[in-house]
């Protein structure tokens, strides 16, 4: 059977914030039609990489490369690695004063709006209390989440990076989170790149409701362990991070 194609490409990359070394080495492909789970301590440099991928400022490649879709993402800003399919659900998304949410979904769906599309967005997500108010700006924990949904439902990227979707969200809400992710990530249109998903998470509860095929633990600034993301988690809980790097169900 012939491989998938890599969509996301990581190679030995080294990233400085604020001069302080955090990646030091990372490698990851990440196929067409693949999701991949990133696991790691507090600190460990997971926001970081997701950030350096997007194009975030402030995030210094030193050393390696990214290439996405073939293309390698060094001086291209973030509105272009957007534009080329890369999304980004923010572990701690910022608060826009003065664009209404309904504005950004509209900017986001680019020439592809409609206010049917708004409309099941607002039913799926239950946005009606958000929707026309200021990006972000007191919205609860769980608003923010299914706010960043909504953008990226409007996005369709091809890769889509999820930064701890889950935390702060109830278990109600996990489900609609959870659902709107699986639509992200198994969205297929004939002809089209497959899409792909990164999610960040600690406990592994987003799990619950979407698919993944690979785990990896970002220990060290590497990725120190590869493994089917379940047990990984499972071995983490029983052991912590410092054995997992040398444990038993490590597949790299
Ligand atoms: N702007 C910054 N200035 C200084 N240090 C920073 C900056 N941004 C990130 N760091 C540091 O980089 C390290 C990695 O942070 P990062 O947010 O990537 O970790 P993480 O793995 O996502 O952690 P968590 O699980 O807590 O979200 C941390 O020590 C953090 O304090
Ligand atoms: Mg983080």
């Amino acid at each position: 059977m012939a491989r998938p194609t890599p969509l996301l490409v990581v190679e030995d990359l080294h990233v400085s914030v604020s001069d302080r070394e955090i990646l030091r080495g990372v490698d990851l492909v990440i196929a067409e039609g693949e999701t991949h789970v990133l696991l790691g301590p507090n600190g460990g440099g997971k926001t970081t990489l997701l950030n350096t991928i997007v194009g975030l400022p402030g995030y210094r490649v030193t050393r390696g490369r990214i290439l996405f879709k073939g293309v390698d993402l060094a001086g291209l800003d973030i509105d272009e690695r957007a534009r080329m399919g890369i999304g980004v659900a923010f572990q701690r998304p910022p608060a826009v004063r003065g664009i209404k949410l309904r504005q950004l979904i509209e900017v986001a769906a680019d020439g592809r709006f409609d206010e049917a599309m708004l409309a099941d967005l607002v039913g799926e997500l239950s946005l009606e209390n958000m929707i026309d108010r200021d990006v972000n700006m007191g919205f609860s924990g769980g608003e923010m989440k299914r706010s960043e949904m909504a953008q990226l439902l409007a996005q369709a990227p091809d890769l889509t990076l999820f930064d701890e979707p889950e935390s702060g969200v109830d278990l109600d809400n996990i489900a609609v989170v959870g659902a709107a992710m699986t639509k992200l990530l198994k969205a297929e249109r004939a002809g089209m790149t497959k899409r792909a998903g990164l999610i960040v998470t600690h406990t592994g509860h987003i799990l619950e409701y979407v698919n993944a095929d690979v785990g990896h633990v970002l220990y060290s600034g590497r990725l120190a362990c590869r493994g089917n993301p379940r047990d990984l988690i499972a071995e983490i809980a029983r052991h912590g991070y410092d054995k997992c790097v040398e444990c038993a169900i490590c597949q790299m």
